[in-house]
């Protein structure tokens, strides 16, 4: 599977691809996404064929312009107006009552009657969706349950052997800069709920719309998102939490000075000066290249759980869940 650099001609030809129910691999700010038609079934059934994710799980609509969600969704309430004027384009989903007279896929809704939207802040993702001038429906550009890509070479490595080499693209263009998902919120519940902590902090959005969030809510039966089962963005090595220094066998992946004599174990740094925002961005890159040394299990380093050292903590807890 070709990849293609994100400038004019390509995104172009990539919009041509989507007009005839292909998939294109983009760039946002947070993660690589896998974008199709959000009104057109098959394309959206593809996706989900592709990533291997579950029926039961909704995709977040991709949009570029108020219009499109003033169309898509029922009404929306002037606290989430107020939000997305400040934080839109950016790392922000919201999940509002679907308007049933608008053409997203209910597919890509998962039967639901509610639909998650969100600007990304990324100039190729903005231009895509501007040419295609039609919402995008776009999952994070893994297989299911793996880690989400920051880079096209991630999704080449997951996606190459499912994607049509001739109907579909990757756009390539560098390393995203957030390097986590979306912050998704429901609007929806009485008190809006934070669905899935991410690249926009909880204290920032709190500051205009009161959320509620509860770690504890990671619950393998009955998630409050489907998406947010316990066991998700994971390595194929088992994670051990909290560590001051790895094990015999096993890798180290640091924040902070690392301990001594670890010449001899594989080994990475999420920021070696304690940078949050520095360390979210090379989480998923780093668990995706210790896993390739084959490490049965990495050893990580404590991270704050202040700002977005909260949804650091939630995709680690999650990846290590269901492992020992
Ligand atoms: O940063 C992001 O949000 C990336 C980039 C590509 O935009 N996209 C992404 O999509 O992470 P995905 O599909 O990997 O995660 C979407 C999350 C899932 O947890 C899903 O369950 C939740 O959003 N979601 C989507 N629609 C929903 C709905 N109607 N109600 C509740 N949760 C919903
Ligand atoms: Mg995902």
């Amino acid at each position: 599977m070709k990849i293609y650099k994100a400038n004019n001609q390509n995104i172009k030809l990539a919009a041509t691809l989507l007009n005839n129910e292909g998939i294109v691999a983009f760039p946002t700010e947070t993660v690589y996404g896998l974008g199709a038609l959000a009104s057109n079934k098959n394309a959206v059934k593809r996706i989900y064929k592709v990533k291997g994710r579950p029926n039961n799980n909704p995709l977040i609509v991709h949009i570029y312009k108020i219009e499109q969600l003033l169309s898509i969704v029922e009404n929306i309430p002037l606290d989430v107006m107020k939000l997305i004027k400040k934080y839109w384009p950016g790392p922000l989903t919201i999940v509002l009552p679907y308007n049933t007279s608008s053409n997203i896929s209910s597919i890509a809704r998962a039967g639901l009657n509610t639909v998650a939207l969100r600007m990304p802040n990324h100039p190729v993702a903005l231009k895509l969706l501007k040419t295609v001038d039609a919402p995008l429906i776009a999952p994070s550009a893994n297989i299911s349950q793996h880690l989400s890509p920051t880079s096209a070479q991630h999704v080449k490595n997951d996606l190459s052997s499912k994607l049509d080499q001739k109907n579909d693209m990757i756009l390539d263009s560098g390393n995203t800069e957030i390097g986590l998902e979306s912050t998704v919120i429901d609007f929806t519940k009485a008190i809006p709920t934070v669905l899935r902590p991410g690249g926009l902090n909880i204290s920032l959005i709190n500051k205009i719309v009161k959320t509620s969030y509860v770690e504890s809510n990671i619950n393998e039966k009955k998630p409050e998102s489907p998406g947010l089962f316990k066991k998700h963005y994971s390595p194929n090595a088992s994670l051990r939490l909290n560590a001051d220094y790895p094990l015999k066998g096993e890798a180290w992946l640091g924040f902070g000075e690392d301990p001594k004599n670890l010449n001899n174990f594989v080994k990475m740094n999420l920021s070696k000066n304690k940078n949050l925002e520095e360390a979210a961005k090379n989480l998923f890159s780093m668990l995706r290249y210790l896993d390739k040394k084959n490490v049965k299990k990495i050893a990580v380093k404590k991270i704050q759980n202040k700002g977005i050292g909260i949804a650091i903590n939630d995709r680690l807890n999650r990846g290590a869940a269901n492992k020992s």
